[in-house]
């Protein structure tokens, strides 16, 4: 099957809206299932594949999504770009909730994840280069797309890649501050990197959905704000989509 884009929806991001003649593809892979049914369908007059992160009910926390299973059942279905919706928490003081940044590099504090392909017993090890974590052109065209709806997007930011499920300590977010981190997520990494090992296009768009802990003004951060701030970001997705996929 020719797929012109996968798309891996994070929290809040359940179903491809907008997506016609749908059917859902149950792939089995060496690695294990994968979060659920690829679902794929016609949008913006493209062949689009979709897959929920963490399920379709929200029942895969960060740190267990099968992480190879989802990217190697994409690749198997046939797609070459994938784009990854995050939801984030902001920690440079413009990325506040409900920005979209499209970020350009990676600092990953995730542990116990596979991070690789090779980790099977008698598989050829590769290391492969990582020095741009996203692939630049694909960046570039969500950025363009972004600029022709008129929504707006930061181009360029450091995603850090934390274990969770919990939120980080106000030290934890310090100490990514000042390793450069601008942004922190739980499911940045390994995504990135098993896309790279399959060869795919790969970028990212991070919904920021509240500030990381201590850069806002509230001492706590409420999970019905988050979500509320998420719906909001969402809603711009598939426009930023349709005028890539054009
Ligand atoms: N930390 C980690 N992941 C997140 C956050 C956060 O503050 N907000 C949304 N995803």
């Amino acid at each position: 099957m020719t797929i012109d884009l996968a798309v891996i929806g994070g929290s809040g991001l359940y179903n491809f809206p907008g997506l016609a003649n749908a059917s859902r593809h149950a792939i089995d892979t060496p690695f294990g299932a994968a979060s659920g049914d690829v679902v794929t369908g016609d949008f913006a007059g493209r062949k689009v594949a979709f897959l929920a992160r963490h399920g379709e009910s929200h029942t895969v926390p960060p740190h267990r999504v099968n992480y190879r299973a989802n990217l190697w059942a994409l690749h198997s279905l046939g797609a070459r770009r994938v784009i990854g919706v995050n939801a984030v928490g902001g920690i440079r003081g413009d990325m506040g909730p409900r920005v979209i940044v499209v970020p350009d590099q990676i600092i990953d504090y995730t542990h116990g994840r596979y991070t690789s392909f090779c980790d099977v017993e008698g598989a050829e090890v590769r290391h492969i280069d990582f020095s741009e974590p996203y692939t630049e052109s694909l960046r570039r065209e969500l950025i363009n797309a972004a600029g022709t709806a008129g929504i707006a997007v930061i181009d360029g930011g450091c995603y850090g890649a934390t274990q969770g499920p919990r939120l980080e300590t106000r030290a934890e977010i310090a100490r990514m501050k000042r390793d450069g981190c601008d942004l922190v997520g739980m499911t940045g990494m390994p995504e990135a990197v098993l896309a790279r090992e399959l060869a795919l296009d790969y970028a990212c768009l991070a919904l920021v959905a509240n500030f990381a802990a201590g850069c806002g003004d509230e001492a706590e951060i409420s999970i019905e704000e988050i979500f509320a701030h998420l719906a909001a970001a969402t809603a711009e997705v598939p426009r930023i989509l349709e005028v890539l996929l054009k």
